[in-house]
C-alpha cells in the first residue's frame, strides 16, 4: 500500500464522524488523536473492519499518508491548532497540504497560512458544517486558500459533502481566510435563525399560552411552509421529546442560560470592525448574554414591573399566520445582513466570494440550510453586484407585502412585555435602511457642539464647524 488518501487529527465528535464519512467514499483514511486512547477506541468501535490506519505517533501518522500528504485537523480552535502545525512543520514535506476544519478565527488562519507558505505547505481554512449528523452523512463544506491544493482535495471533498438538486455543498470560496470568514458568518446567521424561532416559541408560549404540544404542530407545520429549514424541523422534533423519569417536555427542563462558543460574537466584532450593520445577529448574540444572569434576572422578575395587560386573549390563528410571516421576513433580514457582512469583506479581505454560490453550497448540508436561500441564491444569480440583498426587487417585493405582520407581532411583544430582540433588531434594520432622513443631523451637531468634528450640510458642499458656544 503507497499510504492512506488522508489523515485526520483530532477524533472528537467531528473528526470522527467525518473519519467514517470520508472512507465510506472509498478512501483510505489514516487517523490520529493526541489522547491514545481516543484513537483505540475508535479504531476498535466504530470504525472496527473499515479503511481507517490507527497511528499512535505524528510520525507514524505522516508517514502512513501518501504523497502529496493531506492532513485534515479537526481538534479544537485557538492554541491546539498552532500546537499540532508546530509539530506538522518539523514532518511534513514541500507541496504537503493541511486543511484545518474547525472553527478557527479568521485571523489566525490568515496568519497561519502565511507560517505554513513560508514553510513551503499548503494550508487551507475550511469551515464544515452540520454538526455530527452531517459530518457523518454529508457536510457543507466551506474551502478557502491555496486553490492549486484545493484541487488535490477536491475529489474527496465532493465526494463527503452533501448535495441538492444545484450540485454539491462544496465549492472552492476565495483564497486566505476566505473559508473560515464564510463559516463565521454562517454560524452567526446561525444565531439569529435560533433566536427568531426561540422567540416565536416564547411569544406562543407565554403570549399565547399555548401548551408545547400545539406550538410543536405549528413548528411542523411551518416546516412544510416558505419557513422550511433545517432549524424549524428541529425546533418541532425537540418540542415533542419528553423526559424519561418525569416524562414532562424535556424543553421545560432545561436550564434557560444559552451558551456559545465565540463565533457569533467573532461575527459582531468583525461587522463593527468593517462598518457592516448586523444588529440581528448582535441582538441575537446579546440575548444569548442575558440569559447567562439567571440569577440577576430571577431577582428582578419580583422587583420590575411588566404590563398589566392579559396575555392569551388573542385570535391564536391570525396571529399565528402573522407570526410565520414575521419569522419569514426576519430571516430574510438576517441573511441579508450576513450577505452583506460578506460582500464587504470579499471587497476589503480580496476574497472574491461568489454570493450566489455562497448561498447554493448552504442549501444543504448546514445548519443553516433553508428553503428561503433558494431565492437568495436566485437573486444573486441575476445580480452578483447587489451592495444588499434588500435592494433585489424579489426582496422588496416580499418585504412590502409582509412587514406588517412584523410590526404587528412586535406591537403585541411590547404590550405582553416579552423580549423579541432579534426580531426587533430586523424592524429596526429594516426602517433605518428605508430612511430617507435620520436624525444624525442632530448626532453631528452634537458632535461639532463638543468636539469640533464638523458637519456637511444638505444646501451646500464642503466641512462646516459652528461656534455653538463661547469657550471662554
Ligand atoms: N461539534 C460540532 O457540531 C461542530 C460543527 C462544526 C465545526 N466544529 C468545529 O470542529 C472542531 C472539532 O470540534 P469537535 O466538536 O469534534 O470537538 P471535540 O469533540 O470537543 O473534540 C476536540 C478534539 O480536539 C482535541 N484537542 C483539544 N484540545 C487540544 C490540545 N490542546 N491539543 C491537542 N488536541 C486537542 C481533542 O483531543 P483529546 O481527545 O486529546 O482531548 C479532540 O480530538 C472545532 O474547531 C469545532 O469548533 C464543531
Amino acid at each position: 500500500m503507497d499510504g492512506s488518501d488522508i489523515g485526520i487529527i483530532g477524533m472528537g465528535v467531528m473528526g470522527q464522524s467525518f473519519a467514517l464519512n470520508i472512507e465510506s467514499r472509498g478512501f483510505t483514511v489514516s487517523v490520529y488523536n493526541r489522547t491514545e486512547s481516543r484513537t483505540r477506541e475508535f479504531v476498535e468501535k466504530r470504525a472496527k473492519g473499515k479503511a481507517v490506519v490507527p497511528t499512535y505517533s505524528l510520525r507514524d501518522f505522516v508517514y502512513s499518508l501518501k504523497v502529496p500528504r493531506k492532513v485534515l485537523l479537526m481538534v479544537k480552535a485557538g492554541e491546539a491548532v498552532d500546537e499540532f502545525l508546530r509539530m506538522l512543520k518539523e514532518l511534513l514535506e514541500k507541496n504537503d497540504i493541511i486543511i484545518d476544519g474547525g472553527n478557527s478565527y479568521f485571523k489566525d488562519t490568515e496568519r497561519r497560512s502565511d507560517w505554513m507558505r513560508r514553510e513551503g505547505i499548503f494550508y487551507l481554512g475550511t469551515g464544515i458544517s452540520g454538526g455530527e449528523y452531517g459530518a457523518l452523512h454529508g457536510p457543507c463544506i466551506m474551502p478557502g486558500g491555496d486553490k492549486e491544493a484545493y484541487q488535490q482535495v477536491e475529489e474527496i471533498f465532493l465526494k463527503a459533502c452533501a448535495y441538492t438538486k444545484d450540485g454539491p455543498c462544496c465549492s472552492y470560496l476565495g483564497p486566505g481566510s476566505a473559508g473560515h470568514f464564510v463559516k463565521m458568518v454562517h454560524n452567526g446567521i446561525e444565531y439569529a435563525l435560533m433566536e427568531i424561532i426561540a422567540e416565536s416559541y416564547h411569544l406562543m408560549r407565554d403570549g399565547l399560552l399555548m401548551d408545547i404540544e400545539d406550538i410543536q404542530d405549528t413548528f411542523e407545520e411551518w416546516n412544510k411552509s416558505e419557513l422550511n429549514s433545517y432549524l424549524v424541523e428541529i425546533t418541532g422534533k425537540i418540542l415533542e421529546k419528553r423526559d424519561k423519569v418525569t416524562e414532562k417536555p424535556l424543553v421545560d427542563l432545561i436550564l434557560d442560560k444559552a451558551g456559545q462558543k465565540g463565533t457569533g460574537l467573532w461575527t459582531s466584532k468583525v461587522s463593527l470592525d468593517l462598518g457592516v450593520p448586523v444588529p440581528t445577529i448582535n441582538g441575537a448574540v446579546n440575548a444569548r448574554i442575558i440569559s447567562g444572569f439567571k440569577e440577576d434576572r430571577a431577582k428582578l422578575s419580583d422587583k420590575l414591573r411588566g404590563p398589566l395587560i392579559h396575555n392569551g386573549r388573542e385570535d391564536k390563528d391570525n396571529f399565528i399566520s402573522l407570526l410565520r410571516r414575521c419569522c419569514y421576513i426576519c430571516m430574510l433580514l438576517s441573511y441579508a445582513q450576513g450577505m452583506h457582512l460578506l460582500k464587504v469583506a470579499s471587497e476589503k479581505f480580496s476574497y472574491n466570494l461568489n454570493l450566489s454560490e455562497v448561498a447554493r453550497i448552504w442549501k444543504g448540508g448546514c445548519i443553516i440550510r433553508a428553503r428561503v436561500l433558494d431565492t437568495i441564491k436566485n437573486i444573486y444569480v441575476k445580480e452578483q453586484n447587489l451592495p444588499n440583498l434588500i435592494f433585489s426587487d424579489e426582496l422588496t417585493g416580499i418585504l412590502n407585502e409582509q412587514i406588517s405582520a412584523l410590526r404587528h407581532i412586535l406591537i403585541k411583544a411590547v404590550t405582553w412585555g416579552i423580549p423579541v430582540p432579534a426580531m426587533s433588531a430586523c424592524l429596526n434594520y429594516y426602517d433605518s435602511y428605508r430612511a430617507k432622513i435620520l436624525p444624525a443631523n442632530l448626532i453631528q451637531a452634537q458632535r461639532d457642539y463638543f468636539g469640533a468634528h464638523k458637519y456637511e450640510r444638505v444646501d451646500k458642499k464642503g466641512f462646516f464647524h459652528t461656534e455653538w458656544q463661547k469657550i471662554g
